[in-house]
């Protein structure tokens, strides 16, 4: 058995699919490992540790899919020219070969076609469902964490004041105010990181379990409406689209709190849905001037009228709109090691005795299966008739296909 890693080649991404030591956790399973030259560079992986974790080192990706039974990636294969001037690496994997990454099928659902066309059984990571035995699967946590780190890093340096309190002999200088808007996986960490720098934190969530978490890091939770609250949360644990009621309150309520607010990191975000808006136009032109807005869900539509995925908009009263794309591959190099980690426990649920074993009974394969022997198999997409001929009808977009790719 076979398992390749190639370089991650769409922009914005930095990540890689498997660290050195989980190259080496692999090989002692007895697992094959190809990894293409320059592969981990972005992580600070260099092919001199993989070579000496067990892998054979190759110069390019068309030698790594070749023959390999497994293929390890971040962000999903390029398919066709793809618009980014790559190589077509779906059609370089072998039929029958078993593809796992963030695949994103729900935005794209042509590419869930071509994966059946192909002969690939492929595994979208994102739609592990979030139970206890997958926990160490998680990647939505394990990424999510180390963006709401990283974007409360990035405010820090982006804002042109200090952010903890500090007393000196030429003066006092005040501690910053952040407001967390959505405290799940990404936004908790945002708190706990701001609240380290010495900020005053305060957060607001529809979810009334939030409230607690939010305490608990020592941020003060603005509640919007506690009835609301307790019908907010789905039974996986995700909020729900709420009203437009609910939104005019949630608005007038952060008004408030964004005259003392100096920088908001928002990471609101519902599955399968545009991300809500949180901050109108009105309420950012409100906002002091070097204010500063961190929209982490700016490539699912953003939070903040006004955010431009992938730059830096300074508004006409000089606030800073950051739309930074793919936070979690601005800290690449844990990113990688742990996607690496969430990979090597999923590995362990579909390859048994050293060969590849797809138990579709599986509650965890099935959620996260997307395509089998030629056909789309997960049941939050469309069903398809096996891939034989060009005269297929395409997969119906599913309702999360509101979500710019
Ligand atoms: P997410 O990334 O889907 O959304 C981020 C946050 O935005 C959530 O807390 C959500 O409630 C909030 N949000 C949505 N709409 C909002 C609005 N209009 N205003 C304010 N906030 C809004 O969520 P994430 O981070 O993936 O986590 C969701 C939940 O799942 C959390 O409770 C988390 O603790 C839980 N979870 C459970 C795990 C498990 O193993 N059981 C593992 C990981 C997370």
């Amino acid at each position: 058995m076979k398992v390749a890693v190639i370089t991650e080649r769409r922009p914005h991404e930095r990540r890689v699919a498997a660290s050195p030591d989980a190259i080496k956790h692999m090989v002692g399973l007895g697992l094959e490992t190809v990894v293409e030259s320059g592969a981990g560079g972005e992580a600070n992986f260099t092919d001199e540790m993989y070579r000496a974790a067990g892998a054979t080192l190759v110069p390019d990706a068309a030698s790594a899919l070749a023959d390999a039974d497994i293929v390890l990636k971040v962000q999903r294969p390029i398919v066709g020219s793809d618009g980014v001037g790559s190589p077509d690496e779906l059609h370089l994997m072998k039929r029958g070969a078993a593809l796992i990454g963030l695949l994103a099928p729900l935005q794209n659902p042509a590419d869930v076609q071509a994966y059946a066309s192909a002969g690939i059984a492929a595994f979208a990571m994102e739609l592990v469902p979030r139970i206890t035995r997958a926990q160490t699967m998680d990647v939505l946590s394990s990424q999510a964490n180390l963006a709401g780190y990283k974007a409360a890093i990035d405010a820090a340096s982006e804002f042109g004041r200090a952010l903890p309190m500090m007393m000196t002999a030429a003066g006092t200088i005040k501690a910053a105010r952040v407001l967390v808007m959505g405290a799940g996986v990404a936004g908790l960490q945002a708190i706990a990181t701001a609240r380290r720098l010495g900020a005053i934190v305060s957060a607001t969530d529809v979810r009334a379990a939030a409230k607690e978490q939010v305490e608990s890091l020592g941020a003060t939770f603005i509640t919007v409406d506690e009835e609301a609250a307790r019908s907010a949360e789905t039974a996986g644990g995700y909020a729900r689209e709420m009203g437009e009621d609910y939104q005019r309150r949630q608005r007038e309520k952060v008004i408030e709190a964004l005259r003392r607010t100096d920088i908001v990191i928002c990471t609101a975000l519902i599955p399968g849905r545009r991300a809500p808006t949180l901050l109108t136009e009105a309420m950012v032109a409100a906002m002091a001037p070097g204010s500063v807005i961190m929209d982490l869900a700016a490539e699912a539509g953003g939070n903040v009228e006004g955010t431009k995925p992938g730059e830096t908009v300074t508004t006409a009263n000089g606030v800073k709109i950051v739309g930074n794309i793919n936070t979690p591959s601005r800290v690449p190099v844990d990113a990688s090691a742990l996607y690496s980690r969430n990979l090597q426990a999923f590995l362990a649920l579909i390859v048994k005795e050293g060969q590849l074993r797809i138990d579709t009974a599986d509650e965890i394969v099935k959620a996260s299966l997307l395509t089998l022997d030629g056909a789309v198999v997960n049941p939050a997409l469309a069903p398809v008739p096996p891939a034989s001929s060009s005269a297929l009808p395409p997969v119906a977009p599913p309702p999360a296909a509101e979500i710019p790719s």
